[in-house]
C-alpha cells in the first residue's frame, strides 16, 4: 500500500469517528456527565488515555477522579506482569457494585490485557455487566462503540488482531500543558522471551517524520517546552518507513524546532544504539542528557536466553561509550530477576553490572511468567523463595548506588522544569532536572512549567531537595 493511500484512509477514519463524537455531543449535551480514567502500565498507554480523555471531552463527559459519581468508567489496562492483572481483576469487583447502584453507568475496558483470548473469555464469563471493551489497535474508534452501545443496549466487544493504519488527527489531551508525549512509533518486534508487549501491541510501526515533526510543532506553539518521545525501541524508529531514517535523524531536525527546550525520549535498546545517536545526544543543548537503557540480566547466558542481542561485555562497552562522549550522562535501567535457568552466577553478573554501572534509577521486577511468550514454557522455572532473595538483595543494592549518584548534586545548580506542587508539602514545588530526576524546593506556585536554576542541598534516594538559586 502506498504512502498515500494511508493518509487517505486514516484521514477519512478520523472524520467519520469526528462526526460521531459531534453527534453524541449534541445527544448528551446538558446532561453533566461525567467520566473516570483509570490507567495502569507504561508511558503507552499513558498517551492512549489522553486520546481517549480528548475524545470524551469532545463528547461533553467532564472529568471526575470519583468513580462513585461517574456516568462512564474506563480501565486502560496492562498484562506485562500477572500482578498488574490481578490489580485490574480487584478492581473489577468493586465495579460490579457500583454498577448495581447506579445501573445507567457505561463500564468500557480497553488496553492490552483485553488483546489476550484468555482474558476476554474470562470477561464474558465472569464479569458480564462489562458493557465496552476494545484492544489497542482500534482506540481510535471508541466514539463508535459507544454509539452502538447506546442504540443496542447490548455489550460491544471490538478487539482487532492486529493494526490497520495509524489514524492521526483525533482530540486529545495532555497532563500539562508545559510538556508532552508523542508516540513515534508503535508496537516490537524484539519478542524478548519473557515479554507479552509484542504479542499485544504488534508490530513494529514508525509514524512518518514530517507528522511527528508537525505534532512536534503545533505543540510547541501551544506552550509545550518539554517533548518525550515514546516507543518500546526508539532506537530502531524509521527503519521500516518506505523511506527509511534514523532515530538520530529524527532527534537532531527536532532539536531544530525553536522553544523547544528540552526532548527526552525512552525507550532505548541497547542492540541498536547507534553511534550517530550518541553524537546527536552529546552536541544538541536540548536532547536529554538522560538515557533509559534497560540491560534486564548481567548475564551473557540469560541476556541470549532473553533473546536481548547484546552481552554482558557489549552493554559495558556502550556505557563507557556513552560516559565517554557525555560526560554528564544518567544511566536508568531496568532489570529482571528470576528469569527461568537464572543460577547463582548468573545472578552474581547482575549484581556486577548494577556495580559497575552505577544506575541513576532502576526499576526491579520479579520474573512473571506470562502465558504464549517463549519463557514461560522454559524449563528450569526459578523457585519463589530464592527469587524473592536475590530481588531483596539487587534493590538493596541498585538503593545504595542510587543514594551515592544522587549525593554528587548536593553544592551543585541544576537547571530544573518545575512541574506540579509536591504531593506531601503544599508550599514546595516538584520538578525535574533534564535527566529526569526529582527535584523538591519551596517555590511559589507561578514557578509551575517553567525553569529555573536550583542549587541542591540535600538528597534522599528518590530525590533531591533544592533551593532557588540567587
Ligand atoms: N520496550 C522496553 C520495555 C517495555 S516493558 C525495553 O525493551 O526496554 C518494561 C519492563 O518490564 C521491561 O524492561 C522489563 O524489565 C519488564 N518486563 C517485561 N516483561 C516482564 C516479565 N514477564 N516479567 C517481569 N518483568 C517484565
Ligand atoms: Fe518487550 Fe523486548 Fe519489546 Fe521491550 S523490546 S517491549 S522488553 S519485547
Ligand atoms: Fe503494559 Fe502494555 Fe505498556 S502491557 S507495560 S501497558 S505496552
Amino acid at each position: 500500500m502506498s504512502k498515500r493511500q494511508v493518509i487517505d484512509i486514516s484521514t477519512e477514519e478520523a472524520l467519520r469517528q469526528t462526526d460521531i463524537i459531534h453527534i453524541l455531543a449534541q445527544h448528551l449535551k446538558d446532561k453533566n456527565l461525567k467520566y473516570c480514567i483509570s490507567t495502569f502500565g507504561c508511558q503507552m498507554n499513558a498517551r492512549d488515555s489522553e486520546k481517549i480523555e480528548g475524545m470524551l471531552e469532545e463528547m461533553g463527559y467532564q472529568k471526575t477522579a470519583k468513580e462513585s459519581e461517574a456516568d462512564f468508567i474506563i480501565y486502560n489496562t496492562c498484562c506485562v506482569r500477572e500482578n498488574a492483572e490481578m490489580k485490574i481483576y480487584g478492581r473489577l469487583g468493586a465495579l460490579k457494585n457500583i454498577k448495581k447502584k447506579n445501573p445507567n453507568l457505561i463500564i468500557a475496558l480497553c488496553g492490552c490485557m483485553m488483546q489476550q483470548d484468555i482474558v476476554l473469555d474470562t470477561l464474558k464469563k465472569k464479569y458480564s455487566f462489562i458493557d465496552i471493551i476494545f484492544g489497542t489497535y482500534n482506540i481510535y474508534k471508541l466514539p463508535e462503540l459507544m454509539q452502538t452501545r447506546f442504540e443496542t443496549k447490548e455489550p460491544v466487544i471490538d478487539i482487532w488482531d492486529s493494526h490497520q493504519d495509524i489514524v492521526e488527527d483525533l482530540p486529545n489531551t495532555r497532563k500539562h500543558a508545559f510538556k508532552a508525549c508523542v508516540n513515534i512509533m508503535y508496537g516490537c518486534n524484539n519478542f524478548c522471551t519473557y515479554c507479552i508487549v509484542p504479542y499485544v501491541r504488534g508490530r513494529e510501526r514508525s509514524r512518518e517524520l514530517d507528522d511527528i515533526l508537525n505534532e512536534v510543532r503545533v505543540l510547541v506553539a501551544d506552550g509545550v517546552k518539554e517533548i518525550m518521545f515514546l516507543g518500546q525501541n526508539v532506537n530502531s524508529y524509521g527503519k521500516t518507513l518506505s523511506t527509511p531514517i534514523s532515530f538520530a535523524k529524527l532527534l537532531l531536525e527536532a532539536s531544530k524546532i525553536e522553544g523547544l527546550k528540552r526532548i527526552r525520549f525512552m525507550t532505548s535498546h541497547p542492540k541498536d544504539l547507534s553511534d550517530e545517536l550518541i553524537e546527536v545526544i552529546s552536541k544538541c543543548d536540548n536532547v536529554s542528557k538522560g538515557i533509559h537503557l534497560p540491560i534486564q540480566s548481567g548475564s551473557s547466558r540469560i541476556l541470549n536466553a532473553m533473546n536481548r542481542k547484546y552481552t554482558k561485555e557489549s552493554y559495558l562497552d556502550l556505557v563507557e561509550k556513552l560516559r565517554a562522549a557525555v560526560p554528564h550522562i544518567e544511566i536508568t535501567t531496568d532489570l529482571i530477576v528470576g528469569f527461568p535457568g537464572e543460577s547463582d552466577e548468573d545472578f552474581l553478573d547482575t549484581l556486577d553490572v548494577a556495580e559497575k554501572v552505577r544506575y541513576a534509577g532502576a526499576f526491579t521486577f520479579i520474573y512473571s511468567k506470562r502465558t504464549g511468550t517463549p519463557a514461560a514454557s522454559m524449563e528450569e522455572q526459578v523457585p519463589e523463595e530464592i527469587v524473592k532473595n536475590r530481588f531483596n538483595k539487587l534493590l538493596e543494592l541498585t538503593k545504595g548506588y542510587i543514594y551515592e549518584n544522587m549525593k554528587k548534586y548536593v553544592g551543585q545548580t541544576v537547571e530544573v522544569l518545575f512541574e506540579e506542587i509536591s504531593k506531601n508539602d503544599k508550599s514546595v514545588l516538584s520538578g525535574r532536572t533534564d535527566t529526569g530526576i526529582l527535584v523538591n524546593v519551596r517555590a511559589p506556585e507561578a514557578f509551575i512549567g517553567n525553569f529555573a536554576d536550583v542549587k541542591i542541598v540535600d538528597t534522599k534516594t528518590h530525590y533531591l531537595i533544592g533551593e532557588l538559586a540567587k
